[in-house]
């Protein structure tokens, strides 16, 4: 029997929200993924990641250039630093010789993102982008298909993002990506690089080579605002009771529903009391501000349109604000089509069967759910995130990977698309893609 490989060592970069959320794959499998250091400015977060993962002190950095500047102590990073620190976190590390597991996007804009797929490129590294909906049973399940000619060419495919209201209030609205000159990065890009991601995916060896694009920021605007409401929902708004955005209503009532961002402030606290948590959401927490006057300036819903060079074509639908979040995907091709529901984990595959006598169409519904492939074991992203994690651990041993493993040259696209449908929808013209470099 071959002796058994021993666990890819890893340091955290960034020991924020998802960064220790991948990290806890570890825990479940020692002897696939070992967390030996982290490397975060934030005391408390290095702190809390060392108790976690019982490494050393030596082995706890306050930033990834004063980890790059040790040298190699693992095999890899996991980096979930944020959007705009993904490129000048990555490039010392990948010269100090780290393969990496990168959050998207993995850069914020066309310059930067060929920067580091060279720098990756010509260094030798193995990174993967965190490209999780790829890795949802849902999405693996269709892209099979598509691999086994099940639908013949895809001619056209339709993509949505239901955005719920409570999502775009704590992410685009109150929260870290609602103003450009912060986070860096646009709505499309924060949210929906996964659904552009999925697009070249689902096209696999066909370049895309227009996109346009048209979106704003239609409800979240003071002049928006309902009648009466105040500035802070807990100290000075009459209409709380009755409103929509209610920050009592996100928040409190739902104390863990978002609470990695809407209650990060007082992660330090351990356990703050009722009352603490009521008087920083009236008092101090972006989160508490009227969500009409939080001075943001990114769009609240965006459409993409896509020509690819052989002639197929393919839209995204992103909107926030919406009643239900959900991902649904319509993909017809020349001998029949995929339609599904990413919430509801299911979709139907129908083919053209123009018998005389019978059905114009046969119907298959694969449901995910029945199937036993359900999510619970794989954490969110509709399973992908564990998932994600098992494929780079297998990415990092040399071993056979999933149809859905994603180097940062796979990445390319999807991202490509992203900042010129952004520049489409700023300047109304229609950008064509640059050829691979
Ligand atoms: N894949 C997905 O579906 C998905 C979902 C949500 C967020 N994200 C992405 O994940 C990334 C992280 O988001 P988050 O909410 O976990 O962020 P976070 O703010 O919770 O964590 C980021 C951490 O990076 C640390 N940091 C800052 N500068 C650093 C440096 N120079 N070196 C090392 N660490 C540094 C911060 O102190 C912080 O702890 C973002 O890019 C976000 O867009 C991805």
């Amino acid at each position: 029997m071959p002796a058994a490989k021993p666990p890819v060592t890893a340091v955290i970069v960034g020991a924020g929200h998802r960064a220790m959320l991948y990290a806890s794959y570890a825990r479940k499998h020692p002897e696939e993924l070992r967390i030996v250091g982290v490397a975060d400015p934030t005391e408390y977060r290095r702190r809390d990641a060392q108790a976690e993962f019982g490494f050393p002190a030596e082995n706890c950095f306050d930033s990834a250039e004063a980890l790059a500047a040790r040298g190699k102590i693992a095999d890899a990073v996991i980096n979930g630093t944020m959007d705009h620190q993904h490129v000048p976190t990555s490039l010392p590390l990948l010269a100090a010789g780290y393969d990496m597991l990168l959050e998207k996007p993995f850069a914020v804009n066309e310059a930067e993102m060929w920067e580091l797929a060279g720098a990756a490129r010509r260094g030798g590294r193995k990174v993967m982008i965190c490209h999780v909906l790829r890795y949802a049973p849902f999405y693996a399940a269709i892209r099979e298909r598509l691999a086994a000619g099940t639908i013949g060419e895809v001619i056209n495919a339709q993509y949505t993002e239901h955005v719920s209201y409570h999502h775009v209030a704590v992410g685009y609205v109150r929260g870290k990506w609602a103003r450009r000159a912060e986070c860096h990065a646009t709505m499309l890009m924060a949210k929906s690089c996964h659904d552009l991601d999925l697009m070249a995916w689902m096209k696999s060896g066909v370049r895309p080579v227009r996109v346009a694009s048209f979106g704003s920021n239609f409800q979240f605007r003071p002049e928006k605002a309902p009648a009466r409401s105040g500035t802070r929902c807990l100290l000075d708004c009459p209409i709380e009771p009755e409103c929509l955005y209610s920050a009592r209503k996100h928040y409190l009532d739902h104390p863990r529903r978002w609470r990695f961002y809407a209650w990060a402030a007082l992660e330090d606290e351990k356990n703050p009391t009722p009352e603490r948590m009521y008087q920083h959401m009236r008092d101090e927490s972006p989160y508490g501000r009227c969500a009409w006057k939080c001075g943001n300036d990114v769009v609240d819903h965006q459409s993409v349109a896509v020509d690819f060079a052989d002639g197929s074509t393919a839209t995204l639908n992103m909107i926030g604000g919406c009643s239900k979040a959900d991902r649904t995907i319509h993909l017809i091709g020349t001998t029949g089509e995929i339609q599904g529901s990413m919430d509801a984990e299911s979709f139907v595959v129908r083919r053209i069967t123009p018998a005389p006598g019978g059905p114009e169409y046969s119907e298959e519904t694969v449901d995910l759910k029945v199937s036993g492939d359900t999510t619970g074991a794989f954490g969110g992203h509709g399973g992908g995130d564990m998932r994600l994690v098992a494929d780079f651990v297998r990415f990092m041993r040399d071993e056979p990977r999933s149809i859905s493993c994603t180097s940062i040259d796979d990445s390319v696209n999807g991202h490509l698309m992203g900042f010129l449908a952004d520049r489409s929808r700023e300047e109304g013209r229609v950008f064509e893609l640059p050829g691979p470099r």
